[in-house]
C-alpha cells in the first residue's frame, strides 16, 4: 500500500499539477504492483498564508507526520513544491520514519515582457525596484505582473523552491535527476511514475529514511546549497530535517565548506538563468558530476543504490553553460557565508553572492526599526533621515517576534534613496529574505530581539561594522551602554491565551536550530 500525500489546493497554483502528479503516480505505482491511495494535508502556500507562510510549517509537518503514522501505508510519495512544503513534508517524514520518496511539483515556465524574459520573483522585485523608484508606472507593472507566472509550478530561479528541490534530490530522498523538470513538461510527468514505482521498491525493500537522511547525506545537501547559489531559508529548513533526526548542522562547518565550495550554477538571483535552462542542461546530476570529488558517494539514494554509483551512471557531460567548471565559477566561494559577532552572538548569515561587492566590508550609521509596522510607517518618509551609506536595521521579525519569522529581512530601499538611483545598501534584521532576492542583507540574526538578543537595544546613529570576509558583525556600543539600556526597556516576550498561535510562542526555537518547535526535534 502506497500513500500519496496530495498536497492540491486552489489556494496553491504552486501545486496546480497535482492532481495530474497524483494519476502518473497511481500509474508507477500500480504497474509496480502496488495499491496506491491518495490522502489530503495541509497545504502553503507563499503568498496566501498569512501571517506566514513559515508560521505553517510545523503545522503542516506534524499533520505529515501522523497522517503518515495513523494510516496504513508501506510507503509514501509526498507530493511538495512550494517554499515550506517540501521541508514540512520531509520534517515529518523524517520523523514517522516510513519509506518514502519526495516529489516535487516542478518550476513555472518563464514568460515575456516586451522582448525579456521575465520569471518569478527575482525579476518581480527588479520591476517592482523600478516602480518605486518612479521609473515605470501602474500599467507596466500589470502587464508585467501578468507574465511573471507563467504556468503552473514553483518560482523559476533558484529561489527557495528550487533550492529545497536540489536539496531533496542531493539528500537522495529525491529521484536523480528529479529536482530540475518544469512542472508542465512530459518530464515532469515521468518522474512522478517513476515516484510511484520506486515508492513500490522501497515498500519491498523497507529502506527508511534514517538510512538515506545521514549526517553524511546532509553534508552533500549542504555542499550543493552552497555551489547552487540556493536560498538562505535553505540553511533553516535543512538544519529543521537534520533536527528530527538527532543530527545537528553546525553553521561553523557550513562556513568551513563555503570557504571550498564556489558558486557553480547560473541561475538568478545570483546568475542569469531559469529552472527550465539547468534542466535543459542535464539538471542537478550536472552540478553532481562536477561536485563529485567533495560529495559523501556511499549516501544512499531512494533508488537502492549510493550518490556514487548513481554519478556513475550518468552518460557522458555535454557542451551547456548553465552548470559552470570549478575553473570558472559564478562565485569563487559558496553562495552563503556565517557572521559572527556581538550584535549575533548566535550567528547571523548573508548570501554573499547575491550582495554588491563594494558593501561586503562596510560600517556605517543605524537607522532602525522596532517592527514591520514601524518599518511601514516610515519608510517612505520624506522626512527620513537617512543615506545611501547608513545600516538599515529591522526588529522584530524574528520566530517570535512576527511571529513565524517573515521574509521581511529584504528592507525596501527607501522610496527617497531609490529616486535618487540607490540600489543597495547594507540591511540586517532577524527575520528571512526570498530565495529569490538578492542584496546585501543579513538574515537570520540570532537570538532574535523578541527573545532578548542584542538586536533589541540598537538604536538609531549607533555604528554597525559589516567584514563579509571576516565574517564578522559587530556594533560598536560598549558593553556599559548596553546594560543600561537593557535595564531601561526591560524585555517583554510575545505570549498568547490559546490556540496554535500559544503553542508556536511557547514551543518555537530560533533559527540556529531550524525554528522546528522543541518537543518535534529528537
Ligand atoms: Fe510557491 Fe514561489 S510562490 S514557489
Amino acid at each position: 500500500m502506497i500513500g500519496i500525500a496530495d498536497t492540491a489546493s486552489a489556494y496553491n497554483p504552486c501545486h496546480g499539477n497535482a492532481a495530474q502528479l497524483v494519476e502518473a503516480i497511481k500509474r508507477g505505482v500500480m504497474l509496480s504492483g502496488g495499491l496506491p491511495i491518495e490522502f489530503p494535508t495541509v497545504s502553503i502556500h507563499e503568498s496566501f498564508a498569512h501571517p506566514t507562510s513559515m508560521y505553517l510549517r510545523n503545522l503542516m509537518s506534524i499533520d505529515t507526520e501522523e497522517m503518515i503514522r495513523a494510516q496504513p501505508m508501506d510507503a509514501v510519495v509526498l507530493i511538495g513544491g512550494c517554499d515550506k512544503t517540501v521541508p514540512a513534508q520531509l520534517m515529518g517524514a523524517a520523523s514517522a520514519n516510513v519509506p518514502c520518496v519526495q516529489l516535487v511539483t516542478g518550476s513555472m515556465l518563464t514568460g515575456s515582457h516586451q522582448g525579456e524574459r521575465v520569471g518569478a520573483c527575482t525579476d518581480c522585485r527588479r520591476y517592482w525596484g523600478r516602480y518605486r523608484a518612479e521609473e515605470i508606472d501602474a500599467d507596466e507593472i500589470d502587464r508585467v505582473n501578468d507574465q511573471l507566472v507563467a504556468s503552473v509550478g514553483t518560482c523559476s530561479v533558484m529561489g527557495t523552491a528550487s533550492t529545497m528541490a536540489c536539496i531533496a534530490e542531493a539528500l537522495g530522498i529525491a529521484l536523480p535527476g528529479s529536482a530540475s523538470a518544469p512542472a508542465v513538461t512530459a518530464d515532469r510527468i515521468r518522474i512522478a511514475e517513476r515516484s510511484g514505482a520506486t515508492a513500490v521498491q522501497l515498500a519491498r525493500s523497507g529502506l527508511k529514511p534514517d538510512k538515506i537522511l545521514t549526517a553524511k547525506a546532509f553534508e552533500n545537501a549542504l555542499r550543493v546549497l552552497l555551489a547552487i547559489g540556493g536560498s538562505t531559508n535553505a540553511v533553516i529548513h535543512t538544519t529543521a530535517i537534520a533536527g528530527r533526526l538527532g543530527i545537528h548542522l553546525d553553521l561553523a562547518r557550513l562556513d568551513a565548506m563555503g570557504r571550498e565550495t564556489p558558486v557553480l550554477v547560473d541561475l538568478k538571483p545570483s546568475g542569469r538563468h531559469y529552472m527550465e535552462d539547468l534542466h535543459r542542461a542535464g539538471g542537478l546530476p550536472t552540478l553532481l558530476r562536477e561536485l563529485k570529488p567533495l560529495l559523501h558517494l556511499d549516501a544512499l539514494t531512494v533508488t537502492g543504490r549510493t550518490l556514487g554509483e548513481e554519478i556513475d551512471a550518468l552518460g557522458a557531460p555535454f557542451e551547456q553553460d548553465v552548470v559552470r567548471p570549478f575553473s570558472n565559477p559564478i562565485y569563487p566561494q559558496g553562495g552563503i557565508a556565517v557572521l559572527r559577532g556581538n550584535l549575533a552572538p548566535g550567528g547571523a548569515i548573508i548570501k554573499q553572492s547575491a550582495a554588491d561587492p563594494k558593501l561586503m566590508k562596510h560600517e556605517g550609521r543605524a537607522v532602525a526599526f522596532e517592527n514591520a509596522e514601524d518599518l511601514a510607517r516610515r519608510i517612505d518618509s520624506d522626512d527620513l533621515d537617512v543615506k545611501a551609506d547608513d545600516v538599515l536595521v529591522l526588529k522584530n521579525i524574528g520566530p517570535k517576534g512576527a511571529p513565524g519569522m517573515p521574509e521581511a529581512g529584504y528592507l525596501p530601499i527607501p522610496k527617497k534613496l531609490a529616486r535618487a538611483g540607490v540600489k543597495d545598501m547594507v540591511r540586517i534584521s532577524d527575520g528571512r529574505m526570498s530565495g529569490t532576492a538578492g542584496g546585501t542583507v543579513v538574515l537570520h540574526v540570532t537570538p532574535e530581539a523578541a527573545t532578548g538578543g542584542p538586536l533589541a537595544w540598537v538604536q538609531s546613529g549607533d555604528r554597525i561594522r559589516l567584514d563579509v570576509a571576516a565574517r564578522a558583525l559587530s556594533l560598536l556600543v560598549s558593553d556599559e551602554e548596553m546594560a543600561r539600556r537593557r535595564k531601561q526597556k526591560p524585555l517583554k516576550e510575545p505570549a498568547a491565551q490559546r490556540g496554535y498561535l500559544k503553542l508556536f510562542l511557547q514551543s518555537v526555537t530560533q533559527a540556529d536550530q531550524g525554528v522546528d518547535f522543541d518537543f518535534l526535534r529528537k
